[in-house]
């Protein structure tokens, strides 16, 4: 057993921090109607970093929206449950949201400008979250943003306290995001494409301190990239998101050694070098096509135009989502028609 199955299989035994089931979002945006999300599934336990990988437009980020009830203006209908440490979440008021966010539940972004306030400085702001979420004041609170700052591994704290977040480089300001997202021990991290934009060096060290976050504070993450590449660096298990759906989940070894669903197959093979355990690699493939708009209706499978492999029933009906005892699941009619002990679920 690797020591990512061992991660996994105890913090299996715990309750979730995180249960989200059969999540549907949909956006009203004047009459129309647009379906973003449909029947997501997804459980984050303590320490457990889960990785969401799907291309642009897949329905990363309004999962995590929807989690912190932070979806776009608007009407929009949410149906399922968000279960955060046991608390309903799909039925909290504004104000009660307020609560979670920040605290309970953080988030870090790929552009930490979206989070920073360029007025104020670095130690401005982590000290008023401090002060705000902790309760701590004055000499108290100063210590406590000096510690932060040392645990994302920031050799002047003192100085990057002074410093506006003008006055600091990308990977800088990311550090003083994470600090400022972990200076209240929130149970669940929310990482939404924190690497993106910064070099592969400066990518690394965020890297491990998102998983120091889960190793050492405990949190549950949710860690969102485009790049299986990245996840498969940092995360524990991972869920496949296509226009809107989770088509695969399972641990991160099992869904990078065998990946069953097409899709999770194509976005392996678009990693340059990346070549699945007993697969053989010919050549880099660009995944053809793009992610169909969420207004487009589709009968069957929502891969089904850019899928390879894709069959008769493929375009005529939703595929079955398959449910495997050891929690892998797999929403395909490959799979379906494969018909092992797998246990179907609509
Ligand atoms: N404010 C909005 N109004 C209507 N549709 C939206 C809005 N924001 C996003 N969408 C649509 O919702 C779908 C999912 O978008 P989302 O931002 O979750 O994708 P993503 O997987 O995070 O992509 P990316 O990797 O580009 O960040 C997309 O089709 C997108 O066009
Ligand atoms: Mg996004």
């Amino acid at each position: 057993m690797t020591s990512t199955d061992s991660k996994t299989t105890g913090a299996a035994a715990a309750a979730p921090i995180l249960q989200i089931k059969d999540l549907n979002v949909t956006l009203r945006k004047e009459q129309e109607l647009i379906p973003i999300l449909h029947h997501v599934n997804l459980t984050v336990h303590a320490g457990e970093i889960v990785g969401l990988v799907g291309e642009s437009g897949s329905g990363k980020s309004m999962t995590a929206s929807a989690v912190t009830q932070l979806l776009p203006g608007g009407s929009k209908s949410l149906q399922g449950s968000i279960n955060f440490c046991g608390e309903e979440l799909t039925t909290k008021s504004e104000k009660e949201m307020a609560h979670y966010r920040g605290k309970e539940i953080a988030m870090i972004f790929q552009e930490p400008m979206t989070c920073l306030n360029p007025v104020f400085t670095v130690g401005q702001q982590l000290e008023d979250v401090i002060c705000t979420h902790q309760h701590l004041q004055g000499g108290e609170a100063h210590a406590r943003a000096i510690a932060m700052l040392e645990n994302v591994h920031i050799k002047e704290p003192e100085k990057m306290l002074k410093a506006y977040p003008y006055e600091l480089s990308g990977g800088m300001r990311q550090r003083a995001m994470i600090a400022i997202a972990l200076s209240c021990s929130p149970k669940l991290l929310i990482a939404d494409e924190p690497t993106t934009a910064l070099d592969v060096t400066i990518q690394a060290q965020i890297l491990g301190l998102v998983k120091e976050a889960a190793d050492k504070a405990g949190a549950g993450v949710i860690f969102i990239s485009h790049d299986l590449g990245v996840i498969a660096q940092v995360c524990d298990s991972i869920a496949v998101m296509y226009s809107g759906e989770i088509v695969e989940a399972g641990t991160a070894v099992e869904v990078l050694t065998t990946p069953r669903h097409p899709y999770t197959k194509a976005l392996l093979a678009a990693i340059p070098g990346f070549t699945p355990k007993g697969a053989e690699r010919l050549e880099l493939c660009a995944i053809p096509g793009m992610v169909p708009d969420p207004r487009e209706h589709m009968d069957g499978c929502r891969f089904a135009p850019r899928c390879s492999v894709c069959g008769e029933n493929c375009t005529a009906k939703h595929p079955p989502l398959h449910v495997a005892g050891d929690g892998r699941s797999v929403c395909c009619w490959k799979e379906a028609e494969a018909g092992d002990t797998a246990i179907t679920a609509s």
